[in-house]
């Protein structure tokens, strides 16, 4: 008789909105118990009285916090990391708290979700770590270089935990997705005008934005048992913008 196998439980951060929130439904629906972070309370709370999902409040910048939260939630299995603000300024206009903003939030606090989850991911000799950067971070960005560097730091980071962790069962992948109609990008748009959402479209080879689902989809594989011979990689779900559109 085969073994009964427990519900997977899953963390996803920043998940109260636009990607996080889709990946929240997705795993769901999937079958997993979610839990989702985020320092957005009103919209962590929507989502979870409509879902089902446990939602914990935390900012990301205090990476002390992210520890205790970490401490506090019991064995994760599937730990996404979602959270993820954006630059809208050349490097010239921009100084050194800038820089520790965007590293904190858009790196840091990928480290420590990471650093709070693996123990146990090791002790039960299973994980899925998925780690949303951006093509940014392969191509470079026009306006957002700090976001950029910050993206390809966590390809790399994701890479170095795929490689000391594959012999726990443990697979660490990043999905780089290109523009996406979110929240995060509705406020671009609604701050440097309509033409950027034609813009950004341009840049894929499918001349459109993705949908938040569209990078669900991909991180509910990585996230899976179907998965289980894929480590260190990193996944465009961006329309083909990576083959240089
Ligand atoms: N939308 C895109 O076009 C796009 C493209 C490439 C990569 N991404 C990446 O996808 C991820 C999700 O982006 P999105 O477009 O859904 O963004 P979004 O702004 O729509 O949602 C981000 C979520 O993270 C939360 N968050 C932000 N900073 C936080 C902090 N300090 N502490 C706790 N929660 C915080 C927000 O409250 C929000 O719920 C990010 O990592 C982003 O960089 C997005």
């Amino acid at each position: 008789m085969a073994e009964e196998r427990r519900t997977r439980h899953a963390l996803v951060t920043g998940g109260a909105n636009g990607i996080g929130a889709a990946i929240v439904l997705r795993l769901l629906a999937d079958g997993m118990a979610v839990t989702f972070c985020d320092r957005d309370i009103a919209g962590g709370d929507a989502l979870a009285s409509a879902t089902g999902a446990n939602f914990r409040p935390v900012d990301a910048t205090d990476l002390a916090a992210i520890a205790a939260l970490g401490g506090s939630l019991g064995p994760v299995d599937v730990l996404v990391n979602n959270i993820g603000v954006d630059q809208h300024a050349f490097f010239t206009e921009t100084g050194p708290e800038d820089w520790r903003s965007l590293l904190t939030i858009n790196l840091e606090s990928a480290f420590a979700f990471t650093h709070a989850a693996l123990p146990a991911m090791q002790a039960n000799r299973y994980g899925r770590i998925v780690n949303i950067a951006s093509e940014a971070g392969r191509l470079g960005s026009k306006g957002g270089s700090v976001y950029a560097a910050a993206k390809a730091g966590l390809i790399g980071f994701t890479r170095s935990i795929a490689r000391e962790n594959a012999r726990y069962g443990i697979t660490a992948n990043t999905i780089a997705p290109g523009p996406v109609l979110t929240p995060m990008v509705e406020r671009a748009i609604a701050e440097v005008g309509d033409k950027l959402h034609a813009d950004m479209a341009a840049l894929t080879l499918m001349k459109r934005l993705g949908q938040p689902s569209e990078i669900a989809a991909a991180v509910a594989f990585f996230a899976s048992e179907d998965s289980s011979f894929v480590t260190g990689e990193c996944l465009g779900v961006s329309g083909g913008m990576g083959c240089g559109a």
